[in-house]
């Protein structure tokens, strides 16, 4: 039943778009033109083969991905693209690989990568409890580097680079995926994106990799095959079974996106509304709520803040669920509230939140 959905802000897996989950729904058991679930059709049948180049019309459309890049979807989730961007552009470079440490997920990528090669981490928000990420003058890219790899948005800490980072000569890798599809993108500046889909782009089982094909050739010949993105882009990504659902809805995802959106300057507006609207709350609430990120460095897609103390927080959740305004624990690491905004949140939930926090600041407020 649609009318018994809750606002869900948990971080990922996380809402999808409601038309994306009615056409699932609607073709669940039958795929038009196949006679069959989609859970039940092969990787290698002409419905499937519709699906997926679909699915990368899609994102090529949506993002403006140039010739010579490749779009692979793949699995192990973005934590093994930790691992898959070392092996294959760190490896057999015989040069250092830079790391832009903004939060957890860009310390884990740095641990599998430094397996790899030499690892240097030219910035490190860590000793600024990551609220910040760094100003473009902080950060001098170094051509010669392997690559220069940055996480655009550190789903945990809620901190996010207000613009993708400049290349400056230098190969840039880009962790997005806790804010793919939900701005534009420049990714011909990029030489690889990596997202689990589980956020804005679909369900779990699915990581999209966007890479430029000149870099496949950086990976050292004897790669385990299941490791090196020359035998997926070679295949299609369908070197052995591929996570068929999630690409299927990926590409129901995708559609809407494109569709009933209106591409990603639509979408990156109004997710900008929503954040300020919660933002806006926090800074009027006079210290009520302390929002953990620095204001230049505000996460569009996941707001985190704490309040006066914990009891308060325990409250604060459990009032706001008993509304339907739901998974807004801070992540176990850190603590207090965290409002994940993906772009299937609609803004009625963000004002429904809103509304909340002000009401509950005016009742517990000093
Ligand atoms: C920015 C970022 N990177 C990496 C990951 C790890 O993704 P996965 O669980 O798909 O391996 C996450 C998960 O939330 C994330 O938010």
């Amino acid at each position: 039943m649609t009318s018994d959905r809750i606002f869900n802000f948990g971080a990922g897996p996380c809402t999808l778009p409601l038309p994306a989950l009615q056409k699932a729904q609607r073709d669940l058991l039958c795929l038009p033109g196949s006679g069959m679930s989609v859970l039940e059709i092969s990787h290698r049948s002409p419905a499937f083969d519709a699906i997926i180049d679909k699915a990368q019309d899609n994102l090529r459309s949506l993002l403006g991905v140039p010739a010579g890049y490749k779009i692979l979807f793949l699995q192990g989730g973005a934590t093994l693209q930790f691992s898959m961007v070392a092996l294959n552009l760190l490896r057999a470079a015989d040069k250092p690989a830079d790391y832009v440490v903004t939060g957890v997920w860009g310390e884990k990528a740095v641990k599998e990568a430094q397996r790899e090669g030499e690892v240097r981490v030219v910035w490190n928000g860590k000793a600024g409890s990551y609220s910040s990420v760094p100003q473009p003058a902080e950060l001098a890219p170094d051509a010669q580097a392997a690559y220069l790899h940055y996480t655009s948005n550190e789903t945990i800490q809620g901190v996010q680079f207000p613009q993708a980072l400049q290349p400056r000569g230098a190969t840039l890798v880009c962790d997005c995926s806790s804010d793919f599809l939900s701005r534009p993108l420049p990714v011909a500046d990029h030489g690889l994106l990596y997202a689990g889909a589980q956020k804005n782009a679909g369900p779990a089982g699915v990581t999209i990799v966007i890479v430029r094909e000149a870099l496949l050739e950086r990976a050292p010949q004897d790669l385990h095959t299941m490791l090196d993105y020359r035998i997926h882009a070679q295949n299609n990504s369908m070197y052995n079974t591929p996570p068929v659902f999630a690409i299927y809805l990926l590409q129901l995802v995708t559609d809407w996106l494109r569709n009933e959106i209106g591409g990603l300057q639509k979408m990156a507006e109004l997710n900008t509304r929503k954040a300020g609207l919660l933002y806006a709350a926090i800074d009027a609430s006079a210290g009520f709520y302390r929002g953990h990120a620095r204001a230049d460095s505000r996460s569009q897609m996941n707001v985190t803040f704490r309040m006066p103390s914990e009891q308060l927080e325990r409250d604060f959740l459990a009032q706001a669920a008993a509304r339907g305004l739901q998974s807004l624990e801070g992540h176990r690491s850190v603590g207090g509230v965290r409002a994940s905004l993906y772009n299937a949140m609609p803004l009625a939930g963000a004002q429904a939140l809103r509304d909340f926090m002000v009401e509950f600041c005016a009742q517990h407020a000093q």
